[in-house]
């Protein structure tokens, strides 16, 4: 690749216009992520956060706008075509298979790789999270939330994405296990993984973001890097509760 690209964003979302129906839920809205950032979007409950994840991923194809990755438009790219792209999805909610293994549902995450290829990548994640390990013949069902959260995050990490999305990586977590997840996803990016986290922990997401953006209504509201946005007083009083 040429210098000048490594200095483009990784993935560039631009002006993008989503309705549900009639309803519009994003106006206008744009973020960038680089190679190597950590980018937090954070707001209020029905700000639009998951909404734009999905439209990245395909799952709410927008009325307008562009989605660039790696400079290649990937605006109407069908959600089956995405982790082929280099895009990791974590969706809101600990999504597991509760009836399968912790083995079997890694598995699952690896079934784009050729076989020889997936015993590598089941026991590249069972080195960065040892827990899954202790627990690879457990259905994930019988998994703590925190385990779920690491087990969802580790099937994403099957395909070794460039860029991870995540959608809520904490919520519901014990305090302890959201320590865990925070630590694990400044871990892949010293691994060098690109990450984009949708948070309603917005002080703690900030924290550990090298940028951040603040969504109000559907709309971009405040952007700059994280410190910055936790020291904005409008910020504060909006978002981090004074
Ligand atoms: N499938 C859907 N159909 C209609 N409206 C939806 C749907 N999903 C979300 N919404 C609405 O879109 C708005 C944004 O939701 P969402 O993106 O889930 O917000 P957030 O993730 O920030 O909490 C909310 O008003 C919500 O009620
Ligand atoms: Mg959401």
């Amino acid at each position: 690749m040429k210098n000048s690209a490594l200095l483009l964003p990784l993935l560039k979302v631009q002006s993008l216009q989503v309705n549900y129906g009639a309803v519009q839920i994003l106006f206008d809205v744009s973020i960038d992520v680089y190679r190597g950032e950590i980018v937090s979007i954070i707001g209020p409950n029905g700000a639009g956060k998951s909404t734009l994840i999905k439209a990245i991923i395909g799952l709410h194809p927008p009325q307008t706008g562009q989605i660039l990755f790696n400079s290649q438009n990937i605006t109407h790219t069908p959600p089956h075509l995405i982790p082929q792209l280099g895009i990791g999805y974590v969706p809101q909610g600990r999504v597991v298979f509760a009836s399968m293994t912790v083995m079997e549902n890694l598995e699952m995450g690896a079934f784009l790789l050729p076989k020889h290829q997936r015993k590598n990548a089941i026991a590249k994640v069972c080195t960065q999270f040892p827990r899954l390990a202790q627990r690879y013949a457990v259905p994930a069902g019988q998994l703590s939330g925190g385990e779920q959260q690491m087990l969802a995050i580790g099937r994403a990490l099957m395909l070794n994405p460039k860029l991870i999305l995540l959608d809520e990586p904490s919520l519901g977590l014990s305090p302890k296990y959201v320590e865990m997840v925070f630590d694990s996803l400044l871990e892949l990016k010293r691994q060098g993984h690109t990450l984009l986290m949708v948070e309603q922990n917005a002080a703690r997401a900030l924290a550990l973001a090298d940028r951040g953006y603040a969504l109000e209504l559907g709309r971009n509201r405040f952007t700059d890097t994280g410190q910055a946005l936790l020291n904005n007083k409008d910020v504060r009083r909006m978002y981090l509760g004074g």
